[in-house]
């Protein structure tokens, strides 16, 4: 699929469709030549009223084969959402129809912000064709070339290219994110990071089993030995070659979960191979911020790992020392994430000295219970971090929910016999006590805490977006890759 940005009046452009947004109740295509108003096109437009996602196809004999209308709604409800959700249905159609091209007319009024309306165009058409079919022999059509038509095109060439990093980022996230257990394995992650490391002149180092343990990575290599698909921490590193203290990314790998000897149910226990979703959130970001070439220091720390039962694995009442040295009773190893994180963050902030660390984690089911499927809990130590993520996340509508960490929270982890333990009392803010428990690995470093167990994959009360098919989402790249810009 190519994308290209032209400065061709819609009458002038020859093309397979031909698309233009449409306010509710307006009367007008915004962008589209008064020429091509013939008298179907001017009753589809009454008909379908411009109502959000309302689209109509209509035969044309002009340059354009189709002209597809496509409603964005009230004009006073217009979301940051809008167009890239349109733009999705858009491309997905053109898609049905077996098109090898079609093409959108960019909105010029002063009500849209150009910026915002192409890199809404492009997250939204490229994220909707992306299908995961690795493993189906019979692939599906292939992805059509989309025209942006603009009379602005030079003013937005740059933010266009912008975003389709962005977008490859993230769709690079969700192709391993969607990666079946048995094919994707920690080893299997750390060689996804050296590949892109190699490509785009990253720093990638992998560290192994044997190094693990002996480098005192107590929580890896807990969870990690129970499985014959051995434990790996992965890190990479863009820019460093400056002074500048690094923005630290974490994010939670484990390849499958089944619990451990704390064995989960069976039923759905398949969606497991989504606990790797942090992590390749941080992949796709890294994979993004080298190619965008950002001027800012990005380390990445995958802790990756495999939970499995067996006569190797850790077990309930065992007690473990973490990389900073604090010891955590295990009571549950179904809690397996907090301590792959606090050894990774521990990492990053004695290695680093950090700007600000923010990790990624399919930590808990109470997130579901607590904030369902649209949006992700975020837990932070830093006013002025976590204002900025939620500035971000309202411009990628990746939605964030803050819950509460205070001193009474820190106390339901105490443990009688260590330092802390894995789990809080009984089912209570099991977010947050999870949390707790990362918040005990970091000094004072700005942090922020991303809990994406109901975001990073769709499920059942998942709302259905055309750019959100079905499988990992890739949820946080386009909001970090936001944050990142906005840093410099
Ligand atoms: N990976 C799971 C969390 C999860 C569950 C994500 C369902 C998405 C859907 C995590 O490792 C886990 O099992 N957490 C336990 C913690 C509990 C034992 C304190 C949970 O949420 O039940
Ligand atoms: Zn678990
Ligand atoms: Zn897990």
């Amino acid at each position: 699929m190519k994308i290209s940005i032209e400065n061709v009046n819609s009458h002038e452009k020859k093309t397979e469709m031909l698309c233009g947004f449409v306010i509710e109740n307006s009367d007008n295509v915004l962008g589209l030549d008064r020429t091509l108003y013939n008298e179907p096109l001017k009753q589809s437009l009454i008909d379908m009223g411009g109502k959000f996602a309302k689209t109509v196809v209509i035969p044309s004999n002009q340059k354009a084969n189709r002209i597809l209308l496509a409603g964005l709604g009230k004009k006073e409800k217009i979301s940051s959402d809008a167009i890239r959700f349109v733009s999705g249905k858009i491309a997905q159609i053109a898609k049905e129809l077996r098109l090898k091209e079609f093409s959108i007319i960019l909105p010029s009024e002063s009500s849209f912000n150009l910026e915002s309306s192409v890199t809404q165009v492009i997250e939204g058409c490229k994220l909707s064709l992306y299908k995961f079919e690795t493993y189906k022999t019979e692939k599906g059509h292939t992805a059509p070339d989309i025209s942006i038509l603009s009379a602005d095109s030079k003013k937005i060439m740059k933010v266009a290219k912008i975003a389709e990093i962005i977008a490859d980022g993230a769709i690079f996230t969700k192709s391993i994110a969607n990666l079946p257990p048995n094919e994707c394995t920690p080893t299997t992650l750390a060689n996804f990071a050296r590949d892109v490391a190699k490509k785009n002149k990253m720093r990638c180092t992998v560290i192994a089993k044997q190094e693990l343990k002996k480098k005192g990575f107590g929580g890896i290599s807990a969870v990690g030995q129970g499985s014959k698909n051995e434990p790996k921490l992965i890190i990479l590193e863009h820019g460093r070659k400056t002074r500048e203290k690094p923005i630290v990314l974490v994010g939670k790998a484990v390849t499958f979960d089944t619990g451990g000897i704390s064995l989960k149910p069976g039923e759905k226990m398949d969606e497991m191979k989504f606990d790797k979703c942090g992590g390749c959130t941080v992949l796709g970001i890294m994979k993004a911020v080298s190619e965008l070439k950002l001027p800012v220091n990005v380390v990445g720390i995958i802790p990756s790992v495999e939970n499995m039962p067996g006569g190797e694995s850790y077990r309930p009442g065992d007690i473990i020392k973490l990389y900073n040295g604090k010891t955590a009773e295990i009571l549950n190893t179904d809690a397996e994430g907090r301590l792959i994180l606090a050894d990774a963050l521990s990492f990053g902030e004695k290695h680093y000295s950090p700007k600000a660390i923010i990790d990624f984690a399919t930590l808990t089911g109470a997130c579901i219970i607590a904030l369902g499927t649209n949006v992700a809990g975020i837990v932070s130590n830093n006013e002025k971090l976590k204002q900025k993520i939620i500035d971000a996340s309202k411009k990628t509508s990746e939605d964030v929910w803050e819950l509460p960490l205070n001193d009474d929270y820190m106390d339901m982890i105490k443990s009688d016999v260590a330092d802390m333990k894995n789990i809080g009392i009984g089912r209570a803010a099991g977010t947050i006590t999870a949390a707790a428990f990362l918040r005990n690995a970091i000094r004072d470093t700005p942090w922020i805490h991303f809990d994406i167990a109901g975001v990073a994959w769709t499920q059942v009360a998942t709302k259905e977006k055309p750019y959100n098919p079905k499988g990992a989402t890739g949820f946080g790249v386009r909001l970090i890759l936001n944050y990142l810009q906005n840093q410099l």
